[in-house]
């Protein structure tokens, strides 16, 4: 079965492309490579687990095709999401002679497509970008809606752009071989869209997600692949019309980051050791919920039914204790999000709804912190 989700983008020329979802697509990658490009030459950029699972896959389709390529295999890891790791990539596509005509294809979870879509963007002026995503996290969220970066030393993500890319291919097969800890990440990221659901405007679908996952659990732990098609496509649709009213981030995108103001301040306090971000992003969650029902946004019931769905996806994890509350609202405050030294946040107000705030008090803030301990 195979889904696709169009995303569609009104700035002067219209962006659009598809987001393919679907089982053992990979086998097929270079035919759709060849669909969606015009190009002579592919680099292939992965990392090393990912391409001794689907590299030979990938290389077979290629051949097939007969599309000329070459990959490049990065270290795995966040901490190669870096400027060396760009230039290095500069440097491959420079010396494979890559043209504009061709191609820079990223395949693999979030790291890989975060610094291969900033290599695309910035490789003479841009060249065509295809995503291969393939953790839950990339083919939810990652994968979609253009935002490439690599981090620096000062922050995460702090280089990047906005660049989309031609085709998003999500082959649903490779989720098999993911941790279960690396499939909660994503989870994470899926239940944001429970709880932002109303706020995206996808009027013409009631899926109520919030209760779709709370009846789907033991299908989407298991992988069933109809359930997985169908919650990654409506995961992608929720995305890609929040992008299209709002590309660059100027308001409603924000809503993408519910659950991460915390979260992040908590992923930098542990310096993104210990603590992966879908667990930063699930007590993130929890805080924003609390903070809603200590500044009376939503009724009692509603913040319990959330909580509990936190629970069920076993996300109910808590900020270790050797990261104080000091450290975590220095975090926030020299996040990017802050303006005039208010913290800005992404808040449930009703079932599936959230908005954004500004005023929301430092003391309520520390209060709501030593909850999530
Ligand atoms: P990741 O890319 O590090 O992948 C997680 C782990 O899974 C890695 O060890 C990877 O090698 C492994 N892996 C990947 N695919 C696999 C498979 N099919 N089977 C087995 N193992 C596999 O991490 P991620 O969670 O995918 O992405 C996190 C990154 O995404 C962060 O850098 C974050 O900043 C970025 N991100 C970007 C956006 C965006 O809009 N651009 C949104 C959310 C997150
Ligand atoms: N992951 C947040 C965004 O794409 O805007």
């Amino acid at each position: 079965m195979i889904e696709t989700v169009k995303v569609e983008i009104p700035t002067g020329e219209i962006k659009e492309y598809p987001i393919i979802i679907g089982e053992n697509l990979l086998k097929d990658s270079g035919t759709f490579i060849k669909n969606h490009t015009k190009a002579q030459k592919v680099l292939v950029v992965t990392n090393k687990t990912v391409y001794s699972l689907y590299g030979e896959t990938v290389k077979e389709s290629l051949n097939k095709e007969s599309i000329e390529y070459d990959f490049f295999i990065l270290e795995d890891g966040e901490k190669y999401k870096n400027i060396e790791s760009l230039e290095a990539l500069w440097q491959k596509a420079l010396e494979l002679k890559l043209e504009r005509k061709d191609a820079i294809i990223a395949l693999g979870g979030g790291v890989t497509g975060d610094l291969t879509g900033f290599v695309a963007a910035t490789y003479l002026r841009g060249i065509d970008f295809i995503q291969i995503p393939t953790t839950l996290l990339a083919q939810v969220d990652s994968s979609v809606g253009g935002k490439v970066a690599v981090n620096h030393k000062l922050g995460k993500n702090l280089i990047g752009a906005f660049y989309q890319p031609k085709l998003v291919l999500s082959d649903i097969n490779t989720l098999s071989t993911l941790s279960v800890e690396e499939l909660k990440v994503g989870l994470a990221e899926v239940i944001k869209y429970g709880f932002i659901e109303k706020s995206c405007n996808l009027l013409e679908l009631n899926f109520n997600f919030i209760n779709y996952l709370e009846t789907k659990k033991d299908k989407i732990f298991a992988l069933d692949l109809q359930t997985m098609s169908e919650l990654i496509a409506y995961c992608c649709k929720l995305k890609a019309r929040v992008v299209k009213q709002d590309e660059k981030e100027a308001g409603l995108r924000v809503i993408l980051n519910f659950g991460h103001t915390i979260g992040h301040a908590v992923e930098k306090c542990s310096n993104y050791e210990n603590i992966n971000h879908g667990q930063a992003v699930a007590i993130g969650i929890k805080g924003a919920f609390y903070i809603a029902k200590g500044k009376n946004l939503i009724k009692e019931d509603y913040m319990n039914s959330a909580l509990n769905l936190i629970d069920l996806y076993g996300l109910n994890y808590k900020i270790p204790a050797k990261i104080s509350i000091e450290n975590l609202m220095d975090a926030m405050l020299l996040d990017k999000k802050v303006e005039s030294k208010r913290v800005r946040f992404v808040l449930p107000v009703n079932e599936g709804e959230v908005a954004i705030f500004n005023d929301v008090e430092n003391s309520l803030i520390e209060s709501v912190l030593k909850k999530l301990y």
